[in-house]
């Protein structure tokens, strides 16, 4: 199991191994952490996207897959994008965003990385509410049977961290 943390920042300064991308089906760039991702990592992570989508993903990634790519400029050896749920309160689709941890931590494994960040997936535009994606993230995060060791959640405001760190205390007695 890995260690799991929670800090204050922004996932693009992450010194990770791989850092996750909250990304859409079309891996082609967005706002958010996708468009801080992009715009920080520069054009090979574009570059690497563009040729997922013509040699595998033609119809784009599936909401709760995950697939790598370089991380261009950024400290990170890697980003592992991912593509979250939206939220809809009338369709239960936390099963989704519990697989956008376990495949990144999948992908993770694969590449051989051992430090892994993560945002909180689906939290932003796509209106996750904060507390019920930390729970899903750190209850998936700490069930999952990977070799990465070192397990970050990166938020972007002090409200959001202070929700993923009383996920994290609720889930250590579970
Ligand atoms: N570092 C860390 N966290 C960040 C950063 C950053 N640089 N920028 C935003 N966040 C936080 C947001 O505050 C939110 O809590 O990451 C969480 C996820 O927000 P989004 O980036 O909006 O991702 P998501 O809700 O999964 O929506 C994905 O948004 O940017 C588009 O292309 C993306 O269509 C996709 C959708």
């Amino acid at each position: 199991m890995p260690e799991l943390r929670a800090v204050r920042g922004d996932i693009t300064e992450q010194h990770v191994d791989a850092i996750v991308n909250a990304a859409n089906s079309s891996l082609l760039g967005g706002g958010g952490v996708d468009g801080a991702i992009h715009r920080r990592g520069g054009p090979d992570i574009l570059a690497a996207c563009r040729a997922l989508r013509a040699s595998h993903y033609g119809r784009g990634l599936p909401t709760g897959q995950a697939v790598a790519t370089t991380a261009g400029n950024l400290p990170a050896r890697w980003v592992i994008h991912t593509v979250g749920p939206v939220w809809s309160a009338g369709t239960d689709k936390s099963e989704l965003l519990a697989s956008c941890y376990r495949e990144s931590l999948r992908v993770a494994d694969e590449l051989g990385a051992k430090s892994v960040a993560f945002p909180a997936i689906s939290t932003g535009v796509y209106g996750w509410p904060l507390d019920d994606g930390a729970r899903i993230a750190v209850e998936t995060v700490r069930a999952a049977d990977t070799a990465v060791d070192q397990v970050r959640f990166v938020l972007f405001s002090d409200d959001a961290l202070a929700i993923f760190a009383a996920a994290l205390a609720a889930n250590q007695g579970a």
